[in-house]
């Protein structure tokens, strides 16, 4: 037997011939060439183009048919495209051996070449499948491609998946898969996320050496001592301090302001501490009384004048040099007496009580005043008699 690689176009069909059982011998092509043009009837313009038995057809007819060229020129497209269409019904029914049963009257050159070569069923059922541009056929041609055993069941695909996933599942299952394991198994299967993967030793902070965050603890913490202890003294200092204000201001208010007069009684000394015709201005300016002893109508007495002036109210001055008492405000002039007698004052200076205490000293009482005008400079309250 030759090698089906080497051998020529007209060997592989001699061998085809015989391959069909027809027991034809190598010479008789060579015969049936020399006989076919005779015995060949020229076929009519409007007669249907007939159809060759392929055992019977000579090299030139096989080829000629095959190329697509004599009579059957016009009606090789059209037949190929109902071997087209039966390839793909014919697919759809078997898709795992649609070109076994092509009629070799209409197999193209590439088919009977690949038959006669003894190539098995692959090329055709390829060519098939690519004339078909069948899914199924594609899918079920992939396997093989790629140097996979090829499948001997159905190659749709739900068996495909299924026997992809025969091995170890990986990954999480869906739901509907879960529910049939559980089914399958009879137990109880929780479907669970793939573990994390494990962080990895650059991104994980590395711990602080012991003694270094105790110092650094330590000296956050006598910061923050600090800081919030003299915030919370000067706080609770100004709160005091206020407190304290607040206090102080409310004692005083709970004491009104008071007047601090001299008392209206006073002692002024002893009647011999006068000397006839003095007067002691020392009380003027805390009790506003002058001390005199003088004669008034002949009759010599110790008495207390009021230090106003009877004008507008002004203190007169005692001026020794001129034995008067002079107003600084308009010039009222008044004797030792105390009698006006210059000056816009209207009238005399007024007295007030005076008395022997109890101790032998004169004292002064201001709660009542004596006017000389009025007369009552004659009353003996105003004055103490001396010899
Ligand atoms: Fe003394 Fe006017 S007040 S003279």
């Amino acid at each position: 037997m030759p090698d089906p690689q080497k051998m020529s176009i007209d060997e592989i069909i001699a061998a085809c011939h015989a391959a069909d059982g027809e027991g034809a011998p190598a010479t008789e092509p060579e015969v049936e060439a020399e006989a076919a043009p005779a015995q060949k009837p020229a076929p009519a313009k409007s007669d249907p183009p007939q159809k060759l038995d392929p055992a019977k057809m000579s090299v030139e007819e096989m080829l000629a048919a095959a190329r697509g060229g004599g009579g059957e020129a016009e009606s090789s497209a059209a037949a190929e495209e109902e071997v087209a269409a039966e390839e793909e019904e014919s697919a759809e029914a078997t898709p795992s051996a649609p070109a076994a049963k092509l009629d070799r009257g209409k197999m193209s050159v590439e088919e009977m070449l690949a038959a006669a070569r003894g190539q098995g069923q692959a090329p055709l059922a390829k060519e098939a499948g690519k004339r078909a541009k069948k899914p199924a056929a594609k899918k079920a041609a992939k396997p093989a491609a790629k140097g996979k055993s090829e499948p001997s069941g159905p190659l749709d695909t739900a068996s495909v998946l299924a026997a992809a996933r025969k091995g170890a599942k990986r990954g999480p299952i869906s739901k509907t898969e879960a529910a049939e394991q559980e089914k399958a198994s009879g137990k109880k299967t929780k479907p669970s996320a793939p573990p994390m993967p494990e962080k990895p030793a650059y991104a994980r902070a590395a711990p602080p050496a012991e003694s270094d965050s105790e110092d650094r603890r330590g000296f956050i913490a006598s910061i923050m001592g600090a800081f919030l202890g003299s915030s919370l003294a000067i706080g609770f200092s100004s709160l005091t301090v206020t407190n304290i204000l607040w206090t102080l201001g409310l004692a005083r208010f709970m004491f009104p302001n008071i007047l601090t007069e001299p008392p209206t009684v006073f002692k002024v000394g002893f009647p011999d501490e006068y000397a006839p015709g003095q007067v002691q201005s020392k009380y003027k300016a805390q009790f506003g009384v002058w001390i005199v002893r003088d004669e008034y109508e002949g009759e010599a007495q110790i008495f207390a004048l009021k230090s106003v002036c009877t004008h507008l109210g002004c203190t007169p001055n005692w001026l020794e040099s001129e034995q008067k008492f002079k107003c600084p405000c308009h010039g009222s002039g008044f004797y030792k007496d105390g009698v006006n007698f210059e000056g816009p004052a209207p009238r005399p200076l007024e007295r007030y009580v005076i008395r022997f205490a109890a101790d032998g000293q004169l004292e002064v009482d201001k709660s009542r005043k004596f006017n000389e005008e009025l007369g009552q400079w004659k009353d003996e309250a105003c004055f103490v008699p001396v010899s």
